[in-house]
């Protein structure tokens, strides 16, 4: 058996565009009967949120298309570089503040923005949404969609899965 491969989704609250990664990307990996030799988490960079569910309304656009929705918001510490073979952040200033708490190159490359591996848009972010309205929510889930499954083709071919 191949050893269980371990993905972190990353934005700034942890409460949702991560949450969302997370619960979208691990319904994907169930769908793909890949859940046994996946697993993934999701985090923050910024400590406002620590210990809260995901955001009511991230919550509702992610029920409206049958997904689960768990978590609970935690921030990002470098330990999780030991832990997480692929640490995908949502947008620039996401991916400057974990490349920042890297101690090695191998640990660099583990970091990779999350829209790299999505395939039907040319976004180079996932918005935050948190300040705007139900259609941000509605966007952030398509991105994710997409690059769920850019992910999930990736590991197949690099990982043989
Ligand atoms: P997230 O969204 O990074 O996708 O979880 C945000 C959540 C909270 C805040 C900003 C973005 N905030 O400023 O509290």
């Amino acid at each position: 058996m191949e050893q269980l491969c371990h993905v972190l989704f990353v934005c700034l609250g942890n409460i949702c565009r991560s949450p969302a990664g997370e619960n979208i990307f691990r319904h994907q990996l169930e769908e793909s009967g890949l859940s046994d030799r996946i697993a993934c988490d999701s985090a923050g960079t910024a400590g406002y949120h620590i210990g809260k569910s995901p955001d009511a309304r991230m919550t509702k656009a992610m029920r409206n298309r049958g997904y689960q929705v768990t978590g609970g918001a935690r921030q990002f510490v470098p330990a999780d570089f030991d832990r997480f073979d692929l640490i995908l952040t949502m947008d620039d200033d996401n991916y400057r503040d974990i490349i920042a708490q890297a101690r090695s190159g191998d640990e660099r490359k583990r970091v990779r923005c999350f829209t790299d591996f999505c395939a039907e848009h040319e976004e180079t972010e996932v918005p935050d949404p948190y300040y705007g309205g139900d259609e941000g929510f509605e966007f952030v889930a398509d991105l994710i969609e997409d690059g769920s499954a850019g992910i999930i083709a990736h590991l197949r071919k690099t990982r043989g899965l």
